[in-house]
């Protein structure tokens, strides 16, 4: 295993960190994780050099939270950095933060968490918190020696990231980050922007395992690079060539591929993939960009919808699931929890008026039915 020192901290963490995100389960049941597996698979990891795991509140309903908690029994828990997150939407009240915390430490049976982030910032979230006072809260848990250190994972624009950036000294961040997404949440200006304030941890290398089964037109790009790699390959390496990269987190989700993840990442280095690899992957990238059912532009002649429908971003999501062999989890996701109720295709009335004004002739109409019937 490689490590890379942790920003202005004096520890080095192992570039590969488990995500226990993405368990094995029974019967396809969230909350049944497989406990054997999982904890065989944790135990690898640990026993492979992985020094790092990752879990929060509310993963496997709670569940994931228990699970790392036992796996990190035998002596585990001394040799391993444990981050969990804050769930900041259910902290109405600033007592909200010490009840959460030690319901986790009894979760995790631990009287310590190393990495504790606020889950998932948005602007709106962070204000939220902030105002109810989390980090005068963390600051006297940090005292305590409960809390060692104090970061956050983020799902909104770049400007939100850089502003929450900005407002304290935080050891660490989370974002999303793999070649698909460099302008994307905080994106490549976003992982530049923290990297010399603190360490950067990346989520979703693989776009939460998109990457790993390509459409064709991208296999056959892929098929024309000078060494041969594996998709997992691709997209892990992709992220550990960058030198503001302090570790990575894997959701890896049985032991075949904690162990090829061990694997490659005994091979990454900074730096490490030739002008050629990274004009390959680029291609990618367009190969994947041009997937798309809709055929929209987003030049936004078709708004205002006088219904407040976002047709374009209603577009966006639908080309998504098709291009990730018509995966609609991530897109359904967002239409429920990133877009405004009055924005979402289900208020189309089909007044027409967007067609009118469409330079594409997109039959919106009818588009916007059938992004409804995947993504509501
Ligand atoms: N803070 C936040 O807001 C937040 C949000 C998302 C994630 N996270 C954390 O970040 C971690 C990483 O994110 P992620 O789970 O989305 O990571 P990811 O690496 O993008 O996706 C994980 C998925 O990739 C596939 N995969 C991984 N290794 C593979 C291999 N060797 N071969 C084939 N497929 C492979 C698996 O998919 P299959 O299961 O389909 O095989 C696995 O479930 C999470 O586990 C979680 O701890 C945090």
């Amino acid at each position: 295993m490689k490590y890379r020192k942790f920003g202005h901290l004096d520890i080095q963490t192992s570039i590969l960190g488990f995500g226990a995100m993405r368990l094995p389960t029974i019967g396809h049941e969230e909350t049944n994780i497989d406990r054997a597996q999982a904890i065989a698979m944790i135990h690898y990891a640990f026993d492979h050099g992985v020094n790092y795991i990752d879990t929060a509140y509310g993963y496997h309903g709670g569940q994931s939270e228990v699970l790392v908690g036992e796996a990190l029994q035998g002596g585990y828990r001394q040799k391993t950095y444990l981050a969990t997150k804050l769930p900041v939407w259910l902290a109405q009240h600033s007592q909200d933060f010490d009840r959460l915390l030690h319901e986790q430490l009894e979760r995790l049976k631990t009287d310590w968490i190393d990495f504790y982030l606020l889950h998932a910032l948005t602007r709106e979230r962070w204000y939220q918190v902030r105002d109810l006072g989390v980090l005068e809260w963390a600051e006297k848990k940090i005292a305590q020696g409960v809390i060692r250190s104090l970061g956050f994972s983020f799902h909104d624009h770049l400007p939100a990231f850089k502003e929450i950036v900005d407002a304290y000294h935080w050891d660490f961040c989370q974002i999303q980050y793999n070649y698909m997404d460099q302008d994307y949440q905080a994106g490549k200006e976003g992982l530049l922007y923290a990297a010399p304030k603190m360490a950067v941890i990346v989520m979703e290398p693989l776009r939460g395992g998109r990457l790993t089964n390509p459409p064709d037109p991208v296999r056959e790009i892929l098929a024309q690079a000078p060494a041969p790699r594996s998709y997992t390959e691709w997209g892990l390496l992709w992220v550990w060539n960058h030198k503001e990269v302090t570790l990575l987190l894997s959701g890896m989700s049985s032991l075949a591929q904690v162990k090829e993840n061990i694997a490659i990442a005994a091979k990454a280095e900074v730096g490490m993939l030739t002008q050629t690899e990274l004009e390959l992957i680029e291609r990618v990238k367009e190969a994947y960009l041009k997937i798309k059912a809709i055929d929209c532009t987003e030049c936004r002649y078709c708004t205002p919808c006088p219904q407040g429908v976002d047709i374009p971003r209603n577009f966006a999501l639908y080309n998504e699931g098709v291009r990730y062999n018509f995966n609609f989890e991530a897109p359904r996701w967002a239409y429920h929890h990133e877009m405004p109720p009055e924005e979402r295709a289900e208020n189309c009335i089909q007044c027409g008026t967007c067609e009118e004004k469409c330079p594409q002739n997109l039959p919106i109409m009818e588009l916007l039915r059938k992004a409804k019937e995947v993504l509501q």
